[in-house]
């Protein structure tokens, strides 16, 4: 089984900024790449923050925490990338945006290196398709945030080597991370479940059936989930929700999986969720009245 020395992560919002720490936390070097360099600059923000939460709890011994900050570089293209063993692939939902980046990808690293994808639902045997080594092609799909949730999802598509799971499920293990493997049929297992259920919260929203805020509370009192589908669905983003569910629809064929036009609708309106500040719900500060 490959050595990981080095680790390549593209894509430095939310998901693909908690993989470099992981990465880095767990004695790896980190190339974190990313098309805007705001977003760059964000996520070493926020990595350094969550890397000081889990010292000050006790989680992490502050010499870890520097020697991980140190070995997180951002590279300001693709090319930089070139060392890496691994690349973990964290960009928008789109087929069309990832499979050019995977066969961009293909002609810059070396030929021993796995292209593994952190995509939510699209087919992993498509984007290997774009490059030139679908046997070193896989899904690492880890949930959010990565730094705290304890499961990967490995997808294996048509063609990925028994050696590439092995070295993947190695590295996720190496990540202190339980795995569970998917055949690669749209959305996988988690999202398969997941986003439909969210998808009718947005229709029981939609019809009147009740408050979000009835919604969400009845899952979580009801069923014991932490998060109502509501909430969760802010802090996953809106627009990750309505790709995934686009990809269940076109890929199972099945009208039950048509996105909630509500849904489509506050995505439209840039309402994404916590990251933007407002999606179901409104998380931007309300200023305070002026005391006269
Ligand atoms: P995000 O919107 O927070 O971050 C995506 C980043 O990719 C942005 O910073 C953007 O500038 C960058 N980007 C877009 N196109 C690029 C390109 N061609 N080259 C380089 N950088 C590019 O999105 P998030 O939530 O981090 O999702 C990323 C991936 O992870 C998606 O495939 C999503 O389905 C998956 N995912 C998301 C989860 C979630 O809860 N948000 C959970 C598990 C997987």
């Amino acid at each position: 089984m490959a050595e990981i020395k080095v680790i390549g992560v593209v894509g430095s919002g939310q998901m693909g900024s908690g993989i470099a720490q992981l990465a880095a936390v767990s004695g790896i070097d980190v190339w974190l790449h990313d098309s805007d360099s705001l977003a760059l600059t964000g996520a070493l923000k926020s990595i350094s923050n969550s890397i000081q939460r889990f010292v000050s709890k006790g989680l992490l011994s502050q010499a870890v925490g520097t020697d991980a900050l140190g070995r997180i570089r951002c590279a300001s293209n693709l090319e930089e990338l070139r060392s890496a063993d691994v690349i973990i692939e964290a960009i928008v939902e789109s087929e069309v945006v990832k499979k050019k980046l995977f066969s961009d990808l293909d002609k810059i690293v070396k030929v021993s290196a796995i292209l593994a994808s952190n995509t939510s639902s699209i087919s992993i045997t498509r984007l290997a398709s774009a490059t030139s080594r679908p046997t070193q092609v896989i899904g690492m799909h880890f949930m959010n945030p990565p730094p705290i949730m304890k499961l990967v999802e490995i997808v294996r598509g048509a063609d990925t080597s028994d050696e590439t799971f092995s070295t993947i499920k190695a590295l996720a293990e190496r990540f202190g991370k339980t795995i569970i493997c998917s055949q690669d049929y749209s959305g996988f297992i988690v999202n398969r479940i997941l986003m439909p259920m969210i998808n009718e919260a947005f229709f029981t929203l939609y019809t009147g059936v009740a408050t979000k805020e009835d919604i969400d509370t009845g899952m979580k009192l009801g069923t014991n989930h932490p998060m109502g589908p509501l909430e969760l669905a802010d802090f996953i983003g809106l627009d990750v929700c309505l790709s995934i569910m686009k990809v269940l629809h076109a890929g199972l064929g099945d009208s039950k999986y048509a996105p909630c036009p509500l849904l489509v609708q506050y995505v439209d309106a840039g309402r994404l969720g916590r990251k933007r500040g407002i999606g179901v719900y409104n998380y931007r500060k309300i200023p305070q009245a002026v005391k006269l």
